[in-house]
C-alpha cells in the first residue's frame, strides 16, 4: 500500500495547500441546503485530488463530496471529503481538513486527513498503526466519561430532522470534563486518535466525513462502533468513538 499511501498524501497535501493560501480570499459561496455550503474551493480541490488519483489509479472508483464522480463497481474505492469543515472556512475560521480513504470490498485499508493550518497530517494502514507525520499516535487513557473532554457535531439536515440531538448534547454536557464543537468531524475523529479527545458522537455524517478517520482511532487502538455499540459501518449515517475505555458508558448514556 505504499504506493497509495503516497497518493493519498500527496493529494491530501496538494488541496490542502490550495486551501491554506485561499483562506481569507472572496469565495463564491453557495447554498447545498439551508445550511450546508459549498465553496469553489471544496470543488477545486475535489478536482485536483480526483486527478491526482485518477492518474496513479485508474481502474478504481471514487466517491467524493461534491460528486464529480461516479462508480462503476470496482472493488477499491477512494471516498474523499474535499474539505472537511467548509462552513468554518466559508467564515474564515482556521480549523478544517482534507480527508481520504481507501476501502477495498468495502473495509477500509488506508486514511490520511491533513491539517493544512497546523501541518498536521494523520495516517493509518489497516494493520499498521496510527501516525502523526512520522510518529505514532494512541488514544487517551482516560477512564471515565467525567474526567472526558469530547467532540461532536452537527448535521445540516437538523432542521428537518431535530433527532435527539440536544437531548444528547445536554446529557454530556453535564457528565463530562468538557464538550467541543468545531466543525470538521474529520479532524476530530484524529483528535481521538490522537489522544486529545477522549470521544466524539455525530449521526446524520457522511462516509466521507467518516472512513479515514474512523480507521485512524482504530488503529491509535480506540474504538468506532455505531450509537448502540454495534459494528462501524461508514455508510450507516452515524459514529460513536472513543479511546475505548469510556465506549460503554457513552453507549449508556446514548440510550438512557
Ligand atoms: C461537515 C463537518 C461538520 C459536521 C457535519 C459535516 P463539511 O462536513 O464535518 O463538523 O458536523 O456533519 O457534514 O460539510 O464541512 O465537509
Ligand atoms: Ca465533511
Ligand atoms: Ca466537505
Amino acid at each position: 500500500m505504499q504506493a497509495e499511501m503516497e497518493t493519498a498524501v500527496g493529494a491530501c497535501k496538494a488541496a490542502g495547500a490550495f486551501l491554506r493560501e485561499g483562506l481569507g480570499r472572496a469565495k463564491n459561496i453557495q447554498h447545498k441546503g439551508e445550511i450546508n455550503l459549498v465553496t469553489v474551493m471544496d470543488r477545486e480541490c475535489e478536482a485536483t485530488i480526483v486527478r491526482i488519483i485518477r492518474e496513479a489509479f485508474p481502474d478504481d472508483d471514487i466517491l467524493a463530496e461534491e460528486g464529480s464522480t461516479g462508480r462503476r463497481g470496482a472493488p477499491r474505492l477512494w471516498v474523499v471529503d474535499p474539505l472537511d469543515g467548509t462552513t468554518n472556512y466559508a467564515h474564515n475560521y482556521p480549523v478544517f481538513a482534507v480527508s481520504i480513504a481507501l476501502l477495498v470490498e468495502g473495509e477500509s485499508v488506508l486514511g490520511a486527513v491533513y491539517d493544512p493550518m497546523r501541518d498536521e497530517l494523520f495516517t493509518a494502514q489497516k494493520g499498521g498503526g496510527a501516525r502523526l507525520g512520522q510518529a505514532p499516535i494512541r488514544v487517551s487513557d482516560t477512564p471515565c466519561v467525567n474526567t472526558s473532554l469530547l467532540g461532536t457535531g452537527f448535521p445540516y439536515d437538523l432542521r428537518q430532522k431535530p433527532r435527539l440531538l440536544l437531548e444528547h448534547f445536554g446529557r454530556f454536557l453535564f457528565k463530562a470534563q468538557a464538550l467541543r464543537r468545531d466543525g470538521s468531524a474529520a479532524l476530530n475523529l484524529c483528535y481521538v486518535a490522537a489522544g486529545r479527545f477522549d470521544g466524539f458522537w455525530e449521526t446524520g455524517i457522511y462516509p466521507w466525513d467518516l472512513a479515514a478517520g474512523a480507521l485512524i482511532i482504530q488503529e491509535a487502538g480506540g474504538r468506532v462502533t455505531d450509537y448502540r455499540g454495534r459494528p462501524f459501518d461508514p455508510f450507516s449515517g452515524e459514529i460513536l468513538a472513543s479511546n475505548g475505555l469510556i465506549h460503554k458508558e457513552m453507549v449508556e448514556i446514548l440510550e438512557e
